[in-house]
């Protein structure tokens, strides 16, 4: 097949990886979450100047692990979208560099797209499939009639279930990202605060702002009248119903949509207790459901790379006039 290098720049994470007819040679990956800690989030300049700061040198990481030169790459591939607009120029630029001084293919790769297919790296893909994509940016159920064919079939009118979790741990005082203490201390909390959960009855959209914004007033106003929050079950109480709300809608969806698979995708795919209690809810349904590895939930090139596998065997390759597209939508993939 192709030695392909790919490029990851759409957040916080600069990562490179090379890959090789299916076997994933290299995935160097520089994360900036320390410094955005600072500031309880991303910061989208800081994060393009630290992207500019690492790119060669995750560059080169990722050829001296899979011992590689720039001159025997058969192709380049990047994330165009959707993320930080800043942020993903710097992994363009560096993917047209390379794709004109080697006069190799460039192969615009989506980023959503790139996190369901990070999965192949422990099953194969059957469909057709329904992928529940959800991230700090994004909560989407996408349905899958075959490879490259990407329907929406829900996605959040408002917040994503990410930026949710981050939201609700900055409120209780916890790090950035806020999914990971969350996930942690919810183990140790009950279920006792009531939360709201809106459209938990209608279709297969997601709306997540009400929930966030349900804790922060109550945690002010327990505050105002100088209570304390018990932070371990506000966090069992939040990640009950946030997490509720995807699985009920994705199996429904799944059953709907008559798929074969369900497979889950993005950061928050890395909770337990959303990977505990989706494969416990679908034990006697005869859906297979794939967990993508952890390393595989956060932002990395090797998933960009093994969707780019795929996008170079059907000869989906840009122009050096292409540029990014912050608010790409998975469905509108194209030939360039
Ligand atoms: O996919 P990702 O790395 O970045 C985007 O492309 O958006 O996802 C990051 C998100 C953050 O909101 C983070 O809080 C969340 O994934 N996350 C989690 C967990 N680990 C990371 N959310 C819930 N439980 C976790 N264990």
């Amino acid at each position: 097949m192709a030695l392909i290098l790919a490029i990851e720049s759409s957040c916080d994470e600069t990562s490179v990886a090379v890959i090789k007819d299916g076997h994933l040679l290299s995935n160097a990956v520089s994360t900036q979450i320390a410094m955005h800690r600072l500031y309880g989030g991303v910061m989208p300049e800081i994060a393009s100047r630290l992207h500019n700061e690492n790119i060669t040198i995750v560059l080169d990481a990722a050829l001296k692990e899979a011992k590689i030169k720039l001159t025997d790459l058969d192709a380049v591939a990047v994330t165009r979208g959707p993320g930080l607009i800043g942020a993903l120029h710097v992994g363009l630029q560096a993917a047209k560099t390379i794709a004109m001084l080697y006069d190799i293919p460039l192969i615009p790769v989506h980023h959503l797209a790139a996190h369901i297919y990070a999965s192949e790296y422990v099953a194969k893909l059957k469909f057709p499939l329904l992928s529940l994509v959800v991230s700090g940016g994004n909560t989407e159920l996408v349905y899958m009639k075959k490879h490259l064919d990407f329907k929406i079939v829900g996605e959040t009118k408002d917040d994503a279930i990410g930026e949710c979790f981050d939201k609700v741990a900055r409120v209780l005082g916890l790090p950035y990202p806020g999914g990971i203490p969350i996930d942690k201390l919810a183990k140790e909390g009950k279920h006792t605060y009531q939360l709201p959960s809106p459209l938990a009855k209608k279709g297969y959209d997601f709306s997540y702002s009400g929930l966030k914004t349900a804790v922060i007033n109550l945690v002010n106003q327990e505050k105002m009248k100088k209570h304390k929050i018990n932070v371990k079950d506000m966090c069992r109480s939040f990640e009950d119903t946030a997490v509720e709300m995807v699985i009920a809608k994705t199996i429904k969806a799944a059953k709907q949509y008559k798929v074969k698979q369900i497979v889950l995708a993005g950061g928050v795919s890395a909770n337990s207790y959303l990977r505990e209690e989706i494969v416990r809810r679908l034990k006697a349904s005869g859906i297979e459901i794939v967990l993508p590895p952890i390393w595989c939930t956060t932002d990395n090139a090797a998933m960009i790379a093994k969707l780019a596998e795929h996008l170079y065997q059907k000869k989906l390759f840009a122009p050096l006039t292409l540029a990014v597209d912050p608010n790409w939508k998975i469905d509108q993939y194209k030939v360039f």
